[in-house]
């Protein structure tokens, strides 16, 4: 009898480990994996996002998607339908699930620790 190897489900074996999330203007580019939020992202790499709550519900983080695709751990994040139609999303709890270009004027570096 074969021994078998244990395969990963195909969706999750097509994942690639990163995503790359562009913050337009300025260009900054980080990485972002599948499990992290893009603001988690963000300030790992020394990036630095407006946010407050960190819980998807007071909306300071609000920005636009340029492209690319995000999904939400929960249900309800606080960014409705028709403002995700139109490009917002809060990068404190949106995954990406491809590369990102994320137009956000008001990132800044992170000071050093
Ligand atoms: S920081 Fe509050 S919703 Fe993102």
């Amino acid at each position: 009898m074969p021994e078998s190897t244990p395969q990963l489900p195909p969706e999750r074996a097509a994942q690639p480990a990163t995503f790359e999330v562009r913050i337009a203007p300025d260009g900054w580019v980080f990485a972002a994996t599948p499990g992290q939020s893009v603001l988690q992202a963000a300030l790992a790499a020394g990036v630095e996002l407006e946010s407050s709550c960190r819980n998807g519900t007071c909306r300071t983080c609000l920005c636009r998607l340029v492209q690319g695709q995000v999904v939400y751990p929960m249900a309800w994040p606080g960014v409705s339908a028709d403002e995700q139609a139109e490009g917002w999303f809060l990068p404190c709890v949106a995954m990406a699930r491809s590369d990102l270009v994320v137009e956000q004027p008001m990132a800044w570096p992170a000071p050093a620790p």
